[in-house]
């Protein structure tokens, strides 16, 4: 029941931290091209860092159960000083100040970016690859920070699609598709580095629990990839001559890789909470 109850935190973290941090990313970089889409940022941050904060409480609150339940000053000590609790404080910190800036205008977008760091650093505090060593937790951190722009920006796309057109949208999307080619690189550079530094292949990793969530994890992955190609091949050359017809269908499409990201991240919870590499 507290593994389950801690693996639907892990989701709910994942959901609040991509979407509130990467929200933040994407509108920093997306700027001024997103006009009048703009204004479903601060709902998109502020959403997700108000997720971020409840999972991350839940977190702890869950740690604290599965330690014996006791809030006596040794048991809380323990969980606010090791991994958990490092990495719970990073979330907070970030989430206030995305929370505190979701609105601002002008040097507002520092706050916001800067809230997204701390709350995509927590990654590289707690998990299985912080707990090789900082350099593979660092690489954890790059994967969620890439992971992050994407699906924040998939989400602004989204209303763009209906929202913006003609020369708007096409300008939109390719600057979208020229910073996702190297966002989704390092994506990609990252996660490989993480199953080459979690997965012992020596012992034929894809028979153990963990090596088979990973296998269901990297083909939905794969998916979504493949989506994404598609809309950069297919369908954005399209928007500037074929009118609403192609945004129309560029909408669907991300709506579906929306979709995809979601099942990706809730493959990645059951992974991070119910398996481990080392088993
Ligand atoms: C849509 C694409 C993807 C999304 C949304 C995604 C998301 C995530 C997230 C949120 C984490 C959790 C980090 C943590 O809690 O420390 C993670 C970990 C990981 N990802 Fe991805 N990922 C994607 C694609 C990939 C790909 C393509 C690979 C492999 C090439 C990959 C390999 C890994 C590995 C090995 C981990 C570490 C799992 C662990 O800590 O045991 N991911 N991913």
């Amino acid at each position: 029941m507290l593994e389950a109850l801690a693996a639907f935190a892990k989701l709910m973290l994942y959901a609040g931290a991509l979407s509130g941090a990467g929200a933040a990313f994407a509108w920093a970089s997306l700027g001024q091209r997103l006009g009048p889409v703009g204004k479903f940022a601060p709902h998109i941050v502020a959403s997700g860092a108000g997720l971020t904060l409840l999972a991350s409480f839940a977190t702890i609150l869950i740690l604290i159960q599965r330690l014996g339940g006791e809030f006596s000053p040794p048991t809380i000590s323990a969980v606010i000083g090791g991994p958990t609790g490092f990495a719970a404080g990073l979330q907070l910190a970030g989430a206030i100040l995305l929370l505190a800036f979701a609105r601002g205008q002008g040097w507002a977008w520092i706050a916001r970016v800067t809230g997204g760091g701390l709350v995509v650093a927590s990654f590289a505090v707690n998990g299985h690859a912080a707990a090789v060593d900082l350099v593979s937790g660092i690489v954890a951190c790059v994967h969620v920070l890439a992971t992050a722009w994407w699906l924040g920006a998939l989400l602004l796309l989204r209303p763009a699609c209906r929202q913006l057109t003609g020369a708007a949208l096409d300008q939109l999307v390719h600057a979208f598709s020229r910073i996702a080619s190297a966002v989704i690189t390092n994506l990609l550079l990252a996660g490989v580095l993480l199953i080459l530094t979690l997965v012992d292949f020596s012992h034929t990793p894809w028979l153990s629990p963990y090596g088979q969530t990973l296998a269901i994890k990297v083909s939905l992955a794969t998916l979504v990839l493949g989506l994404a190609l598609y809309n950069k091949v297919r369908l954005a050359p399209r928007l500037a001559d074929d009118g609403g017809a192609a945004a129309i269908t560029l909408r669907r499409s991300i709506t579906a890789e929306i979709g995809l990201i979601a099942a990706v991240v809730s493959a990645t919870s059951f992974l991070t909470t119910y398996t481990s590499p080392h088993t």
